[in-house]
């Protein structure tokens, strides 16, 4: 199959790769002539691991093209997947489809009859009547297929999880897109992928649903942690026995310092914009964002208690920053508003984070970056595991107590064990235990 990929983001990138590594022949757009100038000399503007190898082995083999140039790559495709950003509109939380709708404006005068216009982008409900709309307008000689496809790819995991996919969602209208889109995914159900077919708007729908749930599976595992603390019970004893329940599994169950990152806050919150818009309470949902909100400001207030409740003039150590491990992004990462409360309380913050620094730098004022984490450690008052990269789990305690001014360990992961860091002579606090 010929696919075109517009988009070099997040999503596009990766999807356009996988595509090609099964044998697709792909070409990836974008507006950006640096991007792709970058793509071209095999520079991958994102941190994903195995993304490099897997895109210089498929541009290598001539399955995977990129250009600045619709009129080249569109007239020959059996299938143009829409894969822009729909980022927060400012000040309301609806997702902003500006990008969305001036991509399909612009190749729509290059599609061929039959070729099938599939969004990949997460976009809200009804968003696919908007293109098709936008499609016929400029193209009124043919009957146009619109499909919905979206992508539960997770940051740091997101080859495995596009070739190994839970399932593979394909929302269409009529026939014609069901087979291109059933051609395109062969390799995947072939290998046991569930492929579910539903109408256009229930495939919009669910992914918005499937994130909406997964937050609130991490803000109700969260709100358990803080009753724990109270009264003497274990998060991770508690995770464990409702998780075995086969209804309830055993992921998303891990407390910490709240979600962030490119989707869940932003697709939360455009939900709540899309109940509103049609009527519908979604006071869950609701309530999941505010928790979330307040907890990430609440993980700065741990910190400054487990430290006395004083921290003027005293130095933070904090170990992590990105939304995760495995990414360098900070979008709505929690240490943002960790550091901004620490900061406001009188402290200086030091910093490691394995990838994230570049783009940390751009969104802190008054951190300072450290060259690892020992140097972050050294003369600090106090440890915070923020992020639980690999390199953060087996901190060689001994060398740390001889860099601290003061032995207080706070993990917002929960990666060490409590008997062992007290051992060794340290304050530890931990969520929800
Ligand atoms: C998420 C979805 O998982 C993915 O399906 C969708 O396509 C995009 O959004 P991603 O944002 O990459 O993926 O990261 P994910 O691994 O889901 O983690 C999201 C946030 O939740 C992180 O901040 C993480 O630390 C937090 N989290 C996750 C918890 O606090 N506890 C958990 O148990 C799981």
């Amino acid at each position: 199959m010929r696919i075109v990929m517009i988009g070099t983001g997040y999503v596009g990138l990766v999807s356009g790769a996988c595509f090609s590594d099964f044998g697709h022949d792909v070409t990836c757009v974008d507006k950006d002539p640096a991007k792709i100038d970058a793509l071209l000399a095999g520079e991958i503007p994102i941190f994903e691991p195995g993304l490099d190898e897997l895109v210089a082995r498929n541009v290598r083999e001539g399955r995977l093209h990129f250009t600045l140039d619709l009129a080249d790559a569109v007239p020959s495709a059996d299938a143009v997947f829409i894969a822009v950003g729909t980022p927060s509109r400012r000040g309301d939380g609806h997702a902003d489809l500006r990008y969305v709708y001036a991509a399909a404006r612009e190749f729509a005068e290059y599609l061929s009859p039959g070729t099938v216009v599939v969004t990949k982008s997460t976009v809200p409900v009804g968003t696919g009547d908007e293109v098709e709309r936008i499609i016929r307008e400029a193209r009124p000689d043919h009957e146009w297929s619109v499909a919905s496809n979206p992508e539960f790819l997770r940051e740091g995991a997101a080859i495995e999880d596009f070739k190994h996919p839970d399932r593979i969602i394909i929302g269409c209208n009529d026939q014609h897109a069901e087979d291109v889109l059933e051609e395109i995914y062969r390799p995947l159900f072939i290998n046991r992928s569930p492929l579910l077919k539903m109408a256009r708007r229930g495939a919009e729908l669910t992914k918005y649903a499937a994130n909406a749930f997964l937050a609130t599976k991490i803000s109700f595992i969260n709100e358990v942690a803080d009753l724990c603390e109270k009264v003497g019970a274990n998060v991770q004893d508690v995770a464990r026995g409702i998780g075995l329940d086969n209804r309830i599994g055993a992921k998303f169950l891990h407390a910490g310092p709240g979600y962030g990152g490119s989707c869940f806050p932003k697709d939360t919150l455009a939900l709540l914009k899309t109940g509103q818009d049609y009527d519908a309470n979604l006071r869950i949902v609701e309530a999941v964002v505010t928790a979330n909100d307040n907890r990430k400001r609440g993980m700065g207030r741990k910190v400054i208690h487990a430290m006395g409740g004083d921290t003027y003039g005293k130095n933070v150590a904090l170990l992590g920053l990105t939304f995760k491990p495995n990414t360098d992004d900070m979008r709505d990462s929690p240490a943002l508003a960790i550091v901004q409360t620490l900061q406001d309380a009188g402290a200086n913050v030091r910093a490691y984070d394995p990838e994230g620094m570049e783009h940390a730098a751009k969104m802190m004022e008054g951190v300072t970056f450290c060259k690892d984490a020992y140097e972050a450690m050294d003369g600090a008052d106090a440890v915070v595991i923020v992020t639980e990269w690999d390199a953060f789990r087996a901190l060689d305690l001994a060398r740390t107590k001889d860099l601290l001014n003061d032995l207080i360990l706070v993990d917002l992961r929960n990666v060490y064990d409590r008997a062992e860091v007290e051992r060794h002579g340290f304050k530890y606090v931990a969520v929800g235990c």
